[in-house]
C-alpha cells in the first residue's frame, strides 16, 4: 500500500506541489477532521482500505477495468438485487466534510470564471453489479478553488448533474487547491454525493494520483485515487482530465 503511494508521488501532480501555498479555508477550527459528518473517517463501506494498484494505477473507463468500480473495498454487495459480478466492489465512501451545501444548481460547468487549471471529470454510475449503468442518478459535487477556499455563501464550484441513459456524467471544473487540515494539507480532492432511486446514496471523495499530500492524509482511501491525464488545450494551456466511476450499493 505504502509503495503505491510512494510511486504515485511521481505522477502528474508532483510538479505542482511546490507551487501551492494556499492556506486553508477556516483553518483547523473548520477542519474536515473535526467536523466531517458524513461517513466514517477511517472505515469505508467495506471496512479497511484496500484497492491498491488497480485503483491508483489504472485508468477507469469501465467498471471492469479499474477506478472506483474495481478498486473499492467491497461494500454491501450481498444486498445487491442484480446478477452478481465476480470481483465487483461497491465504491468506498469518504467523509462529507463541513462544506457541503444542499440544492446546488444543475450544471455541467462549475468553474464560474475561477482561475486555475482546467479539469474535465467524467465517469459512469453503475448499479451494484458493476456493469449496469444507472441513468438519472444524481451526482452532487463541491470542491475548493485554486487557492483552497470553498464558497460557503454561494455555489461557486458546486453543482449537480444527472447521469444520461448510459449512466455517464461529465463535469468541467478546475483542479482543486490545497487547504490546511490541522498541521497538514489535505490532498486535492473533489467531494461527491451520488444517489439513485434504485440504489443507496454514497458520500465520497475523488483524489488524484501523484498528489504528494496523500501520504499524510488521514482520510484518503487508495481506491478513490485516480490518475490525471495531462494535455494541452486549444489555448495552449495545460489541462487535466480524470475518470471516476461510481458503483452504488
Ligand atoms: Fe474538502
Amino acid at each position: 500500500m505504502q509503495s503505491e503511494r510512494t510511486v504515485s508521488r511521481r505522477g502528474a501532480l508532483g510538479a505542482l506541489a511546490g507551487s501551492v501555498v494556499a492556506i486553508g479555508c477556516g483553518g483547523s477550527s473548520q477542519s474536515e477532521a473535526k467536523n466531517g459528518s458524513g461517513g466514517a473517517a477511517g472505515g469505508g463501506s467495506g471496512g479497511a482500505s484496500s484497492g491498491g494498484a488497480s485503483s491508483g494505477g489504472t485508468s477507469s473507463g469501465g467498471a471492469a477495468s479499474g477506478g472506483a468500480a474495481s478498486g473499492g473495498t467491497g461494500g454491501n454487495v450481498a444486498s445487491c438485487k442484480l446478477t452478481p459480478t465476480p470481483g465487483c466492489k461497491i465504491t468506498d465512501d469518504n467523509i462529507l466534510g463541513p462544506y457541503y451545501k444542499a440544492d446546488a444548481p444543475f450544471r455541467a460547468d462549475i468553474t464560474d470564471g475561477k482561475p486555475g487549471t482546467l479539469l474535465r471529470v467524467s465517469g459512469t454510475v453503475y448499479g451494484c453489479d458493476c456493469v449496469t449503468p444507472l441513468a438519472d442518478a444524481e451526482v452532487d459535487i463541491w470542491q475548493a478553488d485554486d487557492a483552497g477556499a470553498y464558497d460557503n455563501t454561494g455555489y461557486v464550484l458546486r453543482g449537480r448533474m444527472k447521469t444520461d441513459a448510459q449512466g455517464r456524467y461529465e463535469l468541467t471544473t478546475i483542479l482543486p487547491g490545497l487547504y490546511l487540515n490541522g498541521s497538514t494539507y489535505r490532498p486535492r480532492h473533489i467531494h461527491y454525493k451520488v444517489s439513485h432511486p434504485e440504489g443507496t446514496s454514497l458520500t465520497t471523495q475523488l483524489y488524484f494520483q501523484g498528489d504528494p499530500w496523500i501520504a499524510s492524509d488521514a482520510f484518503v482511501k487508495d481506491s478513490l485515487i485516480m490518475p490525471l491525464v495531462e494535455s494541452i488545450g486549444p489555448s495552449g494551456a495545460k489541462e487535466y482530465s480524470v475518470t471516476f466511476d461510481v458503483v452504488l450499493a
